[in-house]
């Protein structure tokens, strides 16, 4: 069976995989990664959204092989110990998801949207979440809380806003027991 190498969550993996084995499914059934969810098996919701040598990509339509030798982030590794990355803490603050099943593939959409372009329009956010859909919020605090995201990231370290839960999971990691069941923080 081939083997693939990867780091994930800045922690070094080296798993014997089958070939048809999928990214998504290696990362929550394998490795642990269950905060990224999978929401439709037909690589159109962006529900399981994560960082691949810092490109987002959708998981459920990359073979695990092809992952090797690869960094691959996911909306568990965004947050700094017990401090949340700024576009959890934005999507906390505005109130930006409801049953949070979209939330880590539209945090980890929204962060390769700013590699790009750091201070998006409303429609700039619009179209680069064109591929992650949610079934609940209408889209209007998403968009709001990626701009406010987009303003921290670009502040100093320093003057970033502290606001939140500091001993809790950010929002999108919240951890899935079951497919469809998510536990929030
Ligand atoms: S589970 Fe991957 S796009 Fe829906
Ligand atoms: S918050 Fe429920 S699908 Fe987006």
């Amino acid at each position: 069976m081939p083997r693939t190498s990867l780091t994930v969550d800045g922690v070094r993996y080296d798993e014997e995989v089958e070939p048809r084995l999928l990214l998504v499914h290696l990362l929550r059934d394998r490795l642990g990664r269950t905060g990224t969810p999978v929401g439709c098996d037909t690589s159109n919701c962006g529900a399981c959204t994560v960082l691949l040598d810092g490109v987002s990509v959708k998981s459920c339509s990359v073979l695990a092989v092809q992952a090797d030798g690869s960094d691959v982030v996911t909306v568990e590794g965004l947050a700094e110990g017990t401090e949340w990355h700024p576009m959890q803490r934005a999507f906390h603050e505005e109130h930006a998801l409801q049953c949070g099943y979209c939330t880590p593939g539209m945090i980890m959409a929204a962060i390769d949207l700013l590699r790009d372009d750091p201070d998006p329009s409303e429609e700039a956010v619009r179209a680069g979440l064109e591929g992650n859909l949610c079934r609940c919020t209408g889209y209007t605090n998403i968009v709001r809380a990626v701009r406010r995201g987009a303003r921290e990231m670009s502040r100093p370290d320093g003057e970033r806003e502290t606001a939140g839960p500091s001993a809790t999971p950010g929002p999108g990691a919240a951890r899935q027991e079951t497919e469809g069941q998510v536990r929030t923080p």
